[in-house]
């Protein structure tokens, strides 16, 4: 193989063969492909595109460059979630202590931040102690013994999206369907679970600019995984305010603790709700959706999906006295409180902007061996639909670096108002499956 003549190819448009993209992704894996030329060919197939087919031999590739997990001696229905990534989503720390404290065993690989987006191993690891390292006998016995786990690729699991996923993050080569499409899929056919539910979103904080994009992305994520075998379902998802109040890793996890408590915001409840309802009856516990919600919002209540987090974090090393008495966790040494200079209705908070402050306040990565900073990001007072008068706080930035002021007025700029009364977003828009060869597509 000839890597100059792979990415002359794929910059021309050519369809890449099975074999071509087997070494491809050995090589780059045994490091005989550098970074540059792989960054050429991802930034390539962003332009280009990958027809069905190369989309699929990219994922089969991804997950053979490494070993899938067999959870079948664990009794019950396995499932996974994942999000294609959005602005303050720190949907599976509470997703998934949800409904694992109703029954499902919850068998997730994660990611860390990605462009604007935050990554879950990164909100977990700004727990102190917490591992997301697990060796996969570890992440078998975490499942089975606590009903969740939640680790990262390694050179064990999904080595090539672990390697792929840092040099994407890094190259402005994030947003192409294909690549998405397999790094997800890579690792959710990696963990073993038997159903998956896809959170696809759309929107300014999101990947997927439209929701006809979006669309074809659950579309192309669910067809590999009912080819798998596995009975896989998308929510399409609106990121165009970020979700909830809290943008940065201790930021997100203190949000996901008082959600835990019964105190989430509204938007991140209701998405909650949704997902964790449709992984209910994946998982064949209920087979009623007023019955699954009901159960869901009980166990948010009465304490008990905070216990399993609890549990999980310590079975993963995490040093749980942090949850029960979250002012524990460090603050950023510099806060910018915002006030708002108008009187209005909130119309929209640019999701996409806000997300590129916090990396810049410290929450993400711009070069590979960048160091995330926990305490930074960005807590919202006010989200779309709130009225406002001049002078009340919109939000709070939050660094440990010096001579960040300058952004205050960008983001001050982020929030447009309205004269007359604006409504609040729905999260979930619709959820789409597949009956045969056909997709179903429920509206919300
Ligand atoms: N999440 C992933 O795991 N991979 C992507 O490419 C985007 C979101």
């Amino acid at each position: 193989m000839i890597m100059t003549e792979l990415i002359e190819k794929k910059k021309n448009g050519g369809k890449l063969t099975r074999e071509e993209i087997n070494d491809i992704i050995d090589g780059y894996c045994k490091n005989g492909i550098p970074d540059y030329q792989m960054s050429a060919l991802l930034m390539a197939i962003c332009f280009r595109g990958m027809t069905e087919a190369e989309t699929f031999y990219l994922t089969e590739s991804m997950l053979n460059s490494g070993k899938a997990l067999d959870l079948s001696s664990i009794p019950g229905i396995k499932c996974d979630k994942h999000s294609t990534g959005g602005v303050g989503d720190k949907t599976s720390l509470v997703l998934c202590p949800l409904v694992a404290s109703l029954g499902v065993k919850v068998a997730k690989m994660s990611g860390r931040g990605l462009g604007f987006t935050g990554g879950t191993l990164d909100k977990l690891e700004s727990i102190p102690g917490m591992r997301v390292n697990l060796t996969p006998s570890e992440f078998f016995e975490t499942v089975k013994k606590v009903g969740m786990a939640i680790v990262g690729q390694s050179a064990e699991l999904v080595p090539a999206d672990k390697k792929l996923y840092a040099l994407r993050d890094v190259t402005a080569t994030v947003d192409s369907i294909p690549l998405i499409a397999s790094s997800i899929m890579s690792k959710k056919l990696a963990s073993g679970s038997d159903c998956i539910l896809l959170d696809v979103k759309y929107g300014k904080g999101a990947f997927m600019p439209t929701k006809e994009k979006a669309e074809a992305l659950a579309k192309e994520m669910v067809r590999i995984g009912e080819h798998f075998g596995k009975d896989t379902r998308a929510e399409i998802t609106s990121m165009e305010q970020p979700l909830g109040f809290a943008i940065g890793n201790i930021l997100e996890v203190e949000e996901a603790i008082d959600t835990l408590h019964g105190k989430g915001p509204k938007d991140f409840v209701d998405l909650i709700l949704h997902s964790g309802t449709t992984m209910l009856l994946q998982s064949k516990l209920y087979d009623n959706a007023e019955k699954a919600k009901k159960a869901l919002l009980a166990n948010l209540e009465n304490g008990k999906a905070y216990q399993v987090f609890k549990d999980f974090v310590k079975a993963q090393g995490g040093d749980v006295s942090y949850l029960d008495d979250p002012t524990k966790f460090p603050k950023a040494l510099y806060s910018f409180p915002i006030k708002s200079l108008k009187s209005g209705y909130v119309k929209a908070i640019d999701a996409l902007d806000l997300g590129l402050i916090s990396m810049e306040l410290g929450a993400g990565r711009e070069k590979k061996e960048d160091v995330i900073d926990p305490t930074a990001g960005i807590v919202l007072a006010k989200k779309v639909g709130d009225v406002v008068s001049k002078g009340d706080l919109l939000m709070t930035l939050y660094t440990e670096r010096a001579n960040m002021r300058d952004l205050v007025s960008r983001a001050l700029g982020d929030y447009e108002f309205s004269d007359t009364e604006t409504t609040s977003l729905p999260v979930v828009e619709e959820c789409i499956r597949m009956e045969g060869d056909d997709f179903i597509i429920e509206k919300d």
